[in-house]
């Protein structure tokens, strides 16, 4: 950022450094090679889903292509497919979960096959890591997980096993199972609901075999976090997986989230640089203790900031241990810090262009893409898993990025969430993504969200492009199907 810093002066005064060139498309990462089943192993009610869909979230956000198959979904959704063809409703209660009921366990391994099978269709087709969500329990139905994935050239398994004996976990976790209007229970109380899981969880323990098997490649993780154990783990990806998963953890905490005060920059609409706050933003940083004071009390913090002098001075009056992250610097723009979008415009026309056409692949001349900030941020994320409340008072392209991560949004939307300034955003973690609340400070500011360009007409006689790929203004969050809690 220095280099960047060194342009600010002359940058509008004179006309631009003859740079060769312009700014490109930064191609996605090549990830066809990577074909990994991560199987999970464990009781109802130990987080297997949970740590299912974070693993999820977090490759996608690396722009893997994940998918979790649930058996339970499955073995639902078969079940109403029956029912609409023979009239009669099933009933999966704990009798369904038996080992000494034969005909439900051969359908329960079916389903598990079934889905198995789906999943490596699924990778075949071009996916990265498909998630088998289920108990697989036993030795045996490992090992034949194991054999169907060695017919597949090039495709690993890792199984992951979550041990939870943590009576506080189980029984939120039951909890919200018998809360979430999960369908097995939906003509059930909550508390026929409740007895009938905990016998569920009973007929599994009759059988379960934790992972005991000396060649296989595994993780176990105990109380999510407490203890890990690692065997036979290889590669890059499954590295990266095992090392993701060890850091999380389920103490209930937040992740504040702040860009600094308006800064001079921002009044003038120039991009980039270092400079100080304006006058507002000093008083945003004069008020800032105080909101979040009266948000968390006494509870600890670590506040997060940049290297750079704008988030630096929002957060020197906040009481709490700081720390400084070069990676947490705004997105480097290059030959074109310290302009405005006019001045870009003008004298990089076709940068201008590119950049509207395709923001998440576009790396100024010079500079940086979205995507190199993602990259340059997953250190950020991990140690974020690790911690506890955070603040963290950075940028517009940063936040928008660590947002994105929170909330699972598509790369193509990742640069146009709205992050506006003197507006703290709380993110409290829960079983599924994360609750959010926004606090803004009424404290005047400039708005520095440029709105993605309305797409030209389209041509007459020619297909009119769909409008979901031509999303303007405001991003809209994925929807995932997310599974209920087995
Ligand atoms: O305008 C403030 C700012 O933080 C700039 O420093 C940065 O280049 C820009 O926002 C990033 O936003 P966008 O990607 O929308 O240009």
């Amino acid at each position: 950022q220095s280099a960047a810093s060194s342009k600010i002066p002359s940058q509008s005064a004179t006309p631009p450094i003859s740079v060769v060139g312009i700014g490109n498309k930064v191609a996605k990462p090549d990830y066809s090679e990577a074909k990994i089943v991560v199987a999970t192993v464990g009781l109802p009610a130990r987080g297997k889903s949970y740590l299912s869909n974070k693993l999820m979230r977090y490759l996608k956000w690396l722009e893997y292509d994940v998918k979790v198959f649930n058996v339970g979904q499955l073995r639902r959704s078969r079940a109403r497919q029956r029912a609409l063809t023979s009239g009669q409703r099933e009933s999966h209660t704990a009798e369904y979960f038996s080992h000494s009921n034969e005909e439900a366990t051969r359908l329960r391994d079916k389903l598990a096959e079934d889905s198995l099978d789906m999943l490596i269709q699924w990778l075949k087709d071009g996916g990265n890591v498909g998630i088998h969500d289920a108990t697989n329990s036993t030795h045996n139905r490992r090992d034949k997980i194991q054999q169907r994935v060695a017919r597949e050239k090039g495709f690993t398994v890792i199984f992951l096993e979550s041990i939870c004996d943590d009576p506080e976990i189980i029984a939120a976790n039951v909890a919200l199972k018998v809360s979430s209007g999960d369908p097995d229970y939906k003509d059930m109380s909550p508390e026929e609901a409740k007895t009938d899981f905990l016998r569920r969880i009973r007929a599994y323990e009759a059988v379960y075999e934790t992972i005991t098997e000396p060649g296989i490649s595994y993780l176990k993780i105990i109380n999510v976090g407490d203890r890990v154990v690692m065997n036979h783990i290889r590669g890059y990806l499954q590295s990266r997986i095992a090392f993701y998963l060890m850091n999380l953890h389920l103490k209930p905490r937040s992740i504040f989230m702040s860009r600094h005060g308006e800064s001079q920059y921002n009044v003038e609409g120039k991009i980039g640089g270092d400079a100080l706050l304006s006058v507002h933003g000093q008083t945003y940083a004069e008020a800032l203790p105080g909101l979040i004071k009266n948000n968390i009390g006494d509870a600890p913090l670590t506040v997060w900031t940049s290297t750079l002098q704008r988030t630096i001075q929002s957060a020197q009056y906040l009481p709490y241990p700081k720390l400084t992250w070069k990676s947490l610097d705004e997105l480097d723009a290059g030959v074109c810090d310290g302009m405005t979008y006019e001045e870009i415009e003008k004298q990089y026309p076709e940068d201008f262009a590119n950049r509207d056409e395709d923001k998440f692949n576009y790396r100024y001349r010079g500079g940086e893409s979205y995507r190199d900030v993602v990259v340059r941020l997953e250190p950020v994320i991990m140690e974020l898993e690790r911690q506890e409340n955070i603040l963290i008072i950075g940028h517009q392209a940063i936040l928008r990025c660590l947002y994105a991560y929170f909330h699972n949004f598509k790369q193509a939307d990742l640069p146009y969430i709205k992050i506006p300034l003197h507006t703290v955003i709380k993110l409290t973690p829960k079983a599924y993504g994360c609750d959010e609340e926004r606090y803004t400070l009424p404290i005047a500011a400039v708005d520095t969200h440029r709105p993605k360009p309305k797409a030209p007409a389209p041509k007459p006689l020619r297909e009119a492009t769909p409008m979901t790929s031509r999303r303007h203004y405001y991003a809209e969050e994925e929807t995932e199907e997310v599974a209920p809690l087995e």
